[in-house]
């Protein structure tokens, strides 16, 4: 790979082999145009390298790879052999969790335990769908003595997949486990501000055995590669997480195009809600891992906390105080929890928020500042005094900012709960079982935490009621995304009209 990786260093591994090229046919190649862009460290804001950008032009050459692997042999290949290279590539995430977490901590920014945590959850999700390879069946109907039915379940062929920076290399599992699981080929684009771990992990797709060209990764900007593979008339299925704004544009590309199947994971502004009668301890516990877990920048984050007014003044104190001790500093630091935020432009926006909140009367009660002077962090923080119209309410953050508010009646808590235009996780945190299964259903959202949150698990499925997105990832509602359904419709009699 002359000229397509570099040697860099991390504070957890030393030094190692950084892929920088384009991964299309299982080879590293340079973009067509020649242009590449810069890779930030969000820790220090220093330049960590320069890598390949795809342009239109090099996303038409990796779909017609893709392609061409389809229609050749991995159309053919057996469910057996599937679920083998996926069982293989989860070994050898195992195998490098120290790297593969290294290179996450040193572009993303998140803390090296909690890297090693996603690269875990990468393995755990990649065996999860070898184990699906082998089992995805269809089904014989009957419907009449001289016809047979069969309905088989196919890929549906070459799936564009674009995905997000705040968790790179969990993204691309959770996108090429189902869709390889159910037989189609991935062309697969990194978040602009990520794209160094998903390049290392490419190494192991070819150790794993895939053959080349079913598993394609670019780097790329959104506007110009994201826009070209959403817009392809050769990609018969888009994949997206991300933005909603990014999201309705996917949409809209798929139609004007070729109608390309869709699925998005998109924002979310998700309620956080403890009664009285919970274990107080516990749920600060969750509640504040809920809202600072990934410094803020999760689709899920409980940003929206509702606490039942008898307990509340309790909690705030009792919250205030677990949220300032939340150790913020250097991704590779021992004890951190919470890194920088992934860029500037991030960190630009959550501050902004800030200021919106203070501007519109809201209280600080915790954090609300800059961290040092070097890197994007920012303080964990707190609003409270806040009413349901305000932009802190309404809109999502993605940053390590919460609000707080009082409710007193379960009616009145569902229906702010509900009042928002997302719909993608929500928690409830009680003691009743009574109240928890009422409220749980109750809540328009595609996952419910009673008494946890943020646990997350690639046996369950995940995605979003009303704007927060179409289908589901994880579980066994993920191979739907990924599969076409056909009927075959058999004639065993005598021709019907003469
Ligand atoms: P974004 O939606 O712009 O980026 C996500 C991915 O979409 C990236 O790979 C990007 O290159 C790609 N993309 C951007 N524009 C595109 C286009 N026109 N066509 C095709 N692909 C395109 O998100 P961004 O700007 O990085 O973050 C903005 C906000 O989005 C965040 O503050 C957060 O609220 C939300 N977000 C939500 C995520 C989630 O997990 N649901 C993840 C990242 C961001
Ligand atoms: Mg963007």
């Amino acid at each position: 790979m002359s000229g397509l990786s570099v040697k860099l260093k991390t504070p957890a591994t030393g030094e190692y082999e950084q892929p920088t090229g384009l991964f299309i046919n299982n080879e590293w190649v340079k973009a067509v145009d020649g242009k590449t862009f810069e890779v930030i460290n969000p820790t220090d804001e220093s330049v960590i390298t320069s890598v390949q950008e795809a342009t239109e032009k090099d996303v038409d050459i990796a779909v017609s790879a893709a392609r061409k692997a389809f229609e050749g042999s991995w159309r053919k290949e057996t469910p057996e052999n599937r679920g083998k290279f996926l069982v293989n590539l989860a070994n050898l995430f195992e195998k490098n969790i120290d790297l593969l977490a290294a290179v996450e901590a040193l572009d993303n920014g998140k803390a090296f335990a909690m890297a090693k945590g996603d690269v875990g959850a990468c393995a755990g999700c990649l065996r999860y769908y070898g184990g699906w390879a082998d089992k995805i069946e269809g089904k014989v109907v009957d419907t009449s003595h001289d016809t047979f039915n069969y309905i088989r379940k196919e890929p549906i062929g070459v799936c564009g997949q674009i995905i997000p920076w705040n968790f790179p290399l969990l993204m691309w599992a959770w996108k090429i486990g189902p869709a390889i699981a159910a037989g189609n080929v991935v062309v697969l684009k990194t978040a602009e501000q990520t794209p160094l771990s998903a390049l290392v992990a490419c190494n192991l797709v070819k150790e794993a055995g895939f053959p080349p060209g079913v598993i394609n990764v670019i780097s790329g900007f959104g506007k110009v590669a994201g826009a070209a593979l959403s817009s392809h008339m050769d990609v018969d299925k888009i994949a997206f997480t991300g933005s909603t704004v990014v999201g309705r544009q996917i949409m809209k590309a798929a139609a004007g195009s070729n109608l390309k199947k869709v699925t998005l994971e998109l924002g979310g502004k998700s309620p956080n809600i403890v009664f009285a009668d919970a274990d107080i301890d516990n749920a600060i516990s969750w509640v504040n891992f809920g809202i600072y877990f990934n410094h803020g920048q999760c689709c899920c984050a409980g940003s929206r906390i509702y606490v039942q007014d008898s307990i509340y003044d309790e909690f705030i104190k009792k919250f205030k105080e677990r949220a300032a001790k939340n150790a913020v500093g250097d991704p590779f630091g021992q004890e951190t929890f919470q890194g920088p935020q992934v860029s500037q432009i991030q960190f630009d926006r959550i501050m902004s928020y800030i200021e919106e909140g203070k501007k519109s009367g809201a209280t600080i009660e915790t954090g609300g500042n800059r961290k040092g002077d070097k890197g994007y962090f920012i303080e964990p923080t707190i609003f409270s005094n806040v009413t349901e119209d305000m932009k802190i309410v309404q809109e999502e953050i993605f940053g390590p900012v919460c609000t707080i508010s009082k409710f007193s009646t379960k009616e009145e808590v569902i229906k702010i709960g509900n009042n928002t235009t997302y719909g993608l996780a929500a928690a409830v945190h009680t003691s009743n079982l009574n109240t928890a299964i009422e409220v749980s259903n109750a809540l328009k959202a595609g996952t419910v935490w009673v008494n946890t949150y943020n646990t997350l698990h690639w046996q369950l499925p995940f995605g979003g009621f009303k704007e927060s997105g179409i289908g589901r990832e994880l579980g066994e509602a993920a191979l739907d995304n990924y599969c076409q359904t056909k009927t075959v419709s058999i004639r065993l009699g005598d021709a019907l009209f003469g």
